[in-house]
């Protein structure tokens, strides 16, 4: 059934001329059919770069968003409309402002977490793989308002040794890891890994061994002598982890980390979606044009690893 599916979303993209990008996050069969997997830069850079006419964005809609403020003059899908993310939803352009009366003069840098107003309020955009150079580029004596992701900022921080004003926005589906869950992980298999993303609590950061985002995961579980390694995210990315190290055992910190949200996307909404050419994400052209500064300068900046 799911070969039949695949066939019809592979003849119906060739007829639209439609490029698939799929989040490390989406499920396994989802990954399995798109062009183009990765993390938020890695996706970010190929929604800019492609030559398709549509982009039909797995993932959710602040990543479809970013696709269509960096492509406007493509169609960009979001195969499930309620697609959301609600770290994006913790803060609005609104309550952006606000902060950014209180500190006149301040740097904003947004994570790409966030919704297109938001982006358009901010500076500088960043993702979790290349927060740390964006915030290590600003000159040392300006403030730096950090939104909405109060744990990588907490994280960035750390490494930079900036003091940053940071907004208590947190992921639901990280803040689902526990400190039990890596104790008892690392109790299970003690020769492990522990790989974490940025985006979990401070206590889990620091009961592992290494804090990546889900692109730099990849890269170094295939570049490691290890043979078994925790993996502290989105239990999604397990599948391309196994996929690509065969030899090597992976296992989910917690099976609660699952985002819902990712996981509305099926290998049927896909088709679907190119069928009806729903769920079209536009973005106004004020907000746009704000929104995609902070992007291009997000986009120019390449994480060190
Ligand atoms: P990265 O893919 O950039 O690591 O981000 C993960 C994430 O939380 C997306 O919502």
């Amino acid at each position: 059934m799911s070969s039949q599916l695949a066939e019809k979303i592979r003849e119906l993209k060739a007829e639209r001329n439609a490029v698939i990008l799929a989040h490390n996050y989406q499920p396994g069969e989802v990954q399995d059919i798109a062009d183009f997997t990765g993390d938020s830069l890695a996706l970010s850079v190929r929604a800019a770069q492609t030559d398709a006419d549509v982009i039909v964005f797995c993932g959710v809609r602040f990543m479809a968003e970013t696709a269509a403020i960096l492509s406007p003059g493509k169609i960009v899908l979001l195969p499930d409309k309620n697609a959301g993310c609600p770290l994006a939803d913790m803060i609005t352009a609104g309550q952006l402002k606000d902060l950014k009366q209180k500190h006149t003069g301040a740097v904003v840098v947004c994570y790409v977490n966030s919704s297109a107003e938001v982006k358009a309020e901010s500076d500088y955009c960043c993702t979790s793989s290349n927060a740390v150079e964006i915030v290590e580029s600003l000159p040392r004596d300006v403030e730096i308002i950090f939104v909405p992701d109060q744990h990588l900022g907490q994280f960035v921080s750390e490494r930079t040794g900036r003091k940053m004003i940071l907004w208590p926005g947190y992921c639901i589906t990280h803040a689902a890891i526990t400190e039990d869950d890596i104790k008892n992980a690392r109790a299970a298999h003690p020769d492990a890994i522990v790989m974490a993303h940025p985006e979990c609590t401070e206590p889990v950061k620091v009961l592992s061994d290494q804090i990546l985002s889900t692109g730099q995961m990849l890269k170094f579980a295939r570049q490691s002598e290890a043979k078994k390694f925790i993996v502290a995210t989105e239990t999604g990315i397990i599948h391309t982890l196994k996929k690509e190290n065969p030899g090597k055992e992976f296992f989910a910190a917690s099976s609660r980390a699952v985002c819902p949200n990712m996981k509305r996307i099926t290998l049927e909404k896909v088709l679907w979606s190119l069928e009806d050419m729903h769920y079209k994400i536009t973005v106004p052209e004020e907000i746009r044009t704000r929104a995609k500064n902070a992007l291009d300068r997000m986009v120019a900046v390449l994480p060190a690893k």
